[in-house]
């Protein structure tokens, strides 16, 4: 058996005809549309993805240790055995068998939660969907580190909210800077609804919070009465040691926490999950019951059924030890190739590097000479709302086997080479952008525009 087959060529070729690039309601969309655009990342996607060319750009999860044979038998026997209930309606906030191992799962983390204060949503994209749209008015604002997840810089801008960014260094979030941010803002008359963060293994500037930095940043959004919303995809997947204890497992008033499946099982289930205050929980199930009546059911059983049926913290360390390998990789790779002036984040888990070019260098104008040389990365400036971020690029190191990595960042290493010659050679004509540290120098947008 394998997956249907889409239209053949006859049938594409009939529905394209009728296809027209004339947008008839084009003055009819709601002015949220405006700031819609397809990410950077997904415009590349089309030619990322041809075999000649090494992609250090997307983010996509590496699945191919799961043993398929484990997971194809307990949905197997999910089907067979609770199959009516699996494909039935559920409840809005998901269903008790997941939420009871998702708290199993955060205690690994140091989180002691409640089932009870679980919702779960369509992967951890949708929790953050839900908490802006239960927060957020157009017009307020929302803390982000400097750079932050395109993903959630779509949804802050989805529901007009202005993104403020608040500069990083090697350990995450800069607690002066939040100060500073919020105390100006506020004195702005500003709304500041909450503060965004990754503490682990950060997407994309693969960095992490110390343990005191948490506990300094909390201490920060206590005196200034912040919301802090925890996003941690990747904690679990740190390559030394054991697990910085959640920001949420310190402060469970304040703290609201998005945790996904996508990356220590598998992406495709799209099951991921917000921990709440109680009364933030019961806005979110009305959210969410709006949004989706409920999250997908089957899914919820599959998860809860691999869980049960499986060695997850076993395959989790698989995974582990395979990214690890991956990371090594491409920082041999970096060390042996980067011409001088370029400098780079060494993430201790997770899946991506940041890099800082030498001066003068732009990573979006140099984008389509890479892909020239057959090989792809995120610019830095998809991970600012604000335009800045030309001198940065993210490198991913989770998909390609260690060669290929290897041979991503010679070629990338020649590229940047080259461009450097030619700015020596010719000048570059722009200012170059300040990088205090390989996270760079924050400033206000539009100072240090390339
Ligand atoms: C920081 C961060 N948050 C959230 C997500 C969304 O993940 P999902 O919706 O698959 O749980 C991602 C995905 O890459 C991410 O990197």
């Amino acid at each position: 058996m394998s997956l249907p087959s889409t239209p053949g060529a006859a049938g594409l070729e009939r529905l394209q005809r009728r296809d027209t690039r004339l947008d008839n309601y084009v003055d009819r969309y709601a002015a949220r549309t405006h700031g819609m655009t397809a990410s950077a990342i997904r415009a590349l996607f089309s030619v990322a993805n041809r075999p000649e060319v090494v992609s250090l750009a997307g983010g996509m999860p590496n699945i191919a240790d799961l043993p398929l044979d484990v997971v194809g038998e307990s949905l197997h026997t999910l089907v067979t055995q609770s199959g009516r209930q699996a494909m039935q309606y559920g409840s809005g906030q998901g269903e008790p068998v997941i939420r009871e191992a998702i708290c199993e799962v955060m205690r690994l983390e140091g989180i002691a939660a409640h089932p009870d204060d679980v919702t779960v949503t369509v992967g951890s994209q949708q929790g953050l969907d839900l908490v802006t749209r239960i927060f957020c008015d157009p017009g307020d604002v929302v803390l982000c580190e400097a750079p932050s997840y395109v993903g959630a810089l779509g949804v802050f801008r989805a529901y007009q909210c202005e993104v403020a960014h608040v500069a990083m260094d090697e350990q995450g979030l800069d607690p002066q800077a939040l100060r500073e941010a919020v105390a100006a803002l506020r004195s702005a008359g500003r709304t500041v609804k909450f503060l965004y963060t990754i503490p682990n293994f950060h997407n994309p500037a693969g960095v992490s919070q110390s343990l005191e930095r948490r506990t300094e940043i909390l201490r920060i959004a206590e005196e200034a009465d912040l919301l802090v919303v925890e996003d941690n995809p990747y904690g679990l997947l740190g390559f030394e040691g054991e697990p910085t204890p959640a920001m949420r497992s310190m402060d469970a008033d304040r703290v609201v926490y998005l945790g996904s499946f996508s990356k220590t099982f598998a992406p495709g289930f799209r099951i991921g999950w917000v921990l709440a205050p109680h009364a933030v929980r019961e806005k979110l199930v009305l959210a969410q019951e709006s949004a989706t009546l409920c999250p997908p059911v089957f899914s919820q059983f599959a998860v809860a059924a691999y869980l049960a049926n499986h060695d997850w913290r076993g395959q989790i360390k698989v995974f582990r030890e395979m990214y690890r390998e991956r990371r090594d990789a491409m920082l041999a790779g970096l060390a042996d190739h980067m011409p001088t002036g370029t400098s780079w984040t060494v993430p201790a888990g997770g899946f991506f590097v940041w890099a800082t070019l030498p001066p003068g260098l732009d990573s979006h104008a140099m984008l389509a000479r890479a892909v020239t040389a057959r090989v792809a990365y995120v610019p830095g400036t998809a991970f600012f709302a604000d335009g800045f971020g030309s001198r940065f690029m993210r490198l991913s190191y989770c998909f390609p086997t260690p060669e290929r990595i290897l041979e991503g960042t010679r070629r990338l290493g020649e590229v940047l080479q080259y461009e450097a010659s030619v700015n020596e050679t010719f000048g570059t004509g722009v200012e170059a952008a300040p990088a205090r540290s390989a996270l760079g120098t924050y400033e206000a947008p539009g100072a240090n525009q390339n």
